[in-house]
């Protein structure tokens, strides 16, 4: 078989790096919630728009072979009906420049943020706005994809209406099991018209980041346990997948949480973000996705920390679980560490450290970590 050359890359999102979202829900939200509660808003972020080119090439020197970015409706579209070029030159001169350093592209087109506009007709609740969300994904078929490799609809459907449907955590800050459950099937209209969107204007890869968490059981677990156990996994691991069965041409997860479901047998370490690091916690959520039977791209996975030999130690990690997994068989075709950059962590701001490479936000100069190098060394 001719398979093509796995992929050792790094994620990003637009309104975490490039700054300057203010046609955004969230710059609205950081405005009016989080800096009355202290916290930190987006503002410039680490100036990822103007200083790509740098980003770019300190991957590649890295010697990764794959970046995974996001489009900001926001910025394409910043009012109803009013297309930027600018911001459309913006993401084609990346493009360009992604193919000139021979790095592979994944493109997600809506990671979590929404032009204000939208957000204030109710978001994708609102059928208007999903028609005009198919208008922009069209117009990002027409106009990016010959630079593309890999397209995602939507970065975790299931975490986006939980935080700001269940939970109310994120904009539009609503808590209501009803309307979460109304936007499940909301979302899961958006990606299958936009699946076939993509589809038609000819694109080969489309699938959805899928946040994927480990539940498991202690040995002393009962049947109450299991059985929830079960449930939690099908319900977040598995629903939307299966809602939307015949529009994924991969499986794209992101991983970062394990959960016991009742007992523990053991306390693991845990990262900033107080994420239990359970050993082999990636291959068994890899292991967990082949029964799609479908090309599998670990999307996200990464650890907050702001010490970076627990990066190292992290990444060596997951790289044997991606080995174990390929020797199981599985048709794994790459990796993203999340994230390339230090970045605007959505509500906890800026505290949080998933970068391989930090940022001095005064004068935003880039400082690669020793994991930058570690990793790169390690991938291939
Ligand atoms: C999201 C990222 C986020 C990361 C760490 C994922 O849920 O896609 O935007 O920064 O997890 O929390």
């Amino acid at each position: 078989m001719n398979r093509p050359a796995f992929l050792w890359g790094a994620s990003i999102s637009a309104h975490q790096t490039e700054g300057d979202n203010r046609f955004s829900d969230w710059w609205d939200f950081e405005m009016k919630t989080l800096k009355e509660r202290g916290g930190d808003v987006s503002g410039s972020a680490v100036d990822h728009r103007s200083r790509y080119k740098e980003d770019i090439d300190l991957l590649a020197d890295a010697g990764l072979n794959a970046f995974r970015l996001s489009i900001e409706w926001a910025k394409i579209e910043p009012q109803e009906g009013r297309i930027d070029e600018s911001a459309i030159k913006h993401y084609k001169d990346l493009l360009k420049h992604l193919r000139k350093r021979n790095i592979a592209s994944c493109v997600t087109l809506w990671h979590f943020s929404l032009p204000k506009w939208a957000a204030d007709k109710g978001g994708m609740l609102n059928h208007d706005v999903r028609r005009r969300f198919c208008s922009y994904v069209d117009l990002c078929a027409k106009r990016f994809d010959g630079d593309v490799d890999i397209w995602t609809t939507i970065n975790e459907p299931m975490v986006y209406l939980m935080e700001g449907y269940r939970w109310g955590k994120w904009p539009p800050g609503i808590r209501s099991r009803r309307k979460a459950f109304r936007v499940f099937f909301a979302l899961r209209s958006v990606h299958r018209d936009s699946y076939r969107i993509l589809k038609r204007n000819g694109t080969k890869m489309v699938g959805i980041a899928k946040s994927v968490i480990v539940f498991e059981c202690g040995k002393k677990a009962n049947l109450i346990h299991r059985s929830t156990r079960w449930l939690k996994d099908a319900f977040w691991n598995k629903s939307f997948f299966l809602f939307a069965k015949r529009f994924h041409d991969y499986i794209g997860i992101n991983f970062y949480i394990t959960e016991t479901v009742g007992p523990k047998d053991r306390e693991y370490e845990k990262d900033d973000m107080g994420w239990e690091i359970r050993p082999h916690g990636l291959e068994i959520a890899i292991l967990g996705a082949r029964k799609f039977r479908k090309p599998i791209y670990v999307l996200e996975n990464g650890i907050a920390t702001g010490d970076d030999k627990k990066r190292i130690t992290y990444i060596e990690s997951r790289k044997i679980d991606i080995r174990r997994s390929l020797k199981a068989g599985v048709d794994l075709r790459g990796y993203f560490h999340w994230s390339l950059l230090d970045n605007f962590e959505w509500a906890e701001g800026f505290g949080k450290k998933f970068g391989l490479i930090a940022i001095d936000r005064k004068t935003m100069e880039r400082r690669p970590k020793p994991s930058l190098k570690a990793y790169g060394e390690q991938a291939g």
